[in-house]
């Protein structure tokens, strides 16, 4: 049983550097949208709400606290990293969930774009879920090894569903934080 819920926390801890960027792109934004304007069919690619610095700063910011987390571990004398893996393999790990998520939310965007929701509009599941299929599919992409070992292998299913289940909640719970706080214009 507690082998079992401790798989379930290792899969959730380890996402943080996947969870992360999102929020603290909004507090790097701003500056030249990531499409640089540009429209395609009517619609801009992405919309003003895709900018560098918050790609970036959201993306830097998410490997950042992932190698504090990996540091936190080896402290207190973990050889496996947490989750994340012996280092430098879990260095791999910490881009591809964190510039993952960003680009997932890119491709959300541009699909919003695409069926004419305007730059903050909602997008019930895209809103909710774009971020974890980036980060799924560029970790699946470049650490096949690591999302089997850690999200299928074992328990590590369980995981994966306790993910799924706590991500849409968190991401409510963030966005009516920002919003409240003022940092974002929207609550969702
Ligand atoms: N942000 C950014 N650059 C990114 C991602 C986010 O600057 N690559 C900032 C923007 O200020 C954005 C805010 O974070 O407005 C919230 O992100 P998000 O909800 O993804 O963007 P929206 O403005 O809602 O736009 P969209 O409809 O395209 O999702
Ligand atoms: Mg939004």
């Amino acid at each position: 049983m507690l082998d079992i819920l401790l798989t379930v926390l290792v899969g959730i801890w380890v996402f943080v550097p996947a969870l992360l960027p999102n929020s603290a792109a909004v507090v790097f934004g701003g500056g030249t949208p990531m499409d640089f304007g540009k429209s395609m069919g009517g619609e801009r690619i992405l919309g003003d709400g895709k900018t560098w610095r918050g790609f970036f700063g959201g993306g830097l910011s998410g490997v950042a606290v992932g190698l504090v987390m990996i540091g936190v571990s080896m402290l207190a004398g973990s050889e496996d990293g947490w989750g994340f893996g012996p280092l430098p393999g879990a260095l791999s790990v910490l881009f591809c969930l964190s510039f993952g998520s960003l680009l997932g939310d890119i491709l959300g965007s541009f699909l919003k774009r695409r069926f004419g929701v305007e730059r903050g509009g909602k997008a019930p599941i895209l809103d909710q879920y774009d971020f974890v299929i980036g980060a799924f599919l560029l970790a699946m992409a470049f650490r096949w090894d690591w999302v089997m070992a850690t999200y299928v292998d074992g328990y590590g299913w369980l995981s994966l569903i306790a993910l799924l289940v706590l991500v849409p909640l968190l991401h409510r719970a963030v966005n009516i934080i920002g919003y409240r706080s003022g940092l974002k214009d929207e609550p969702w």
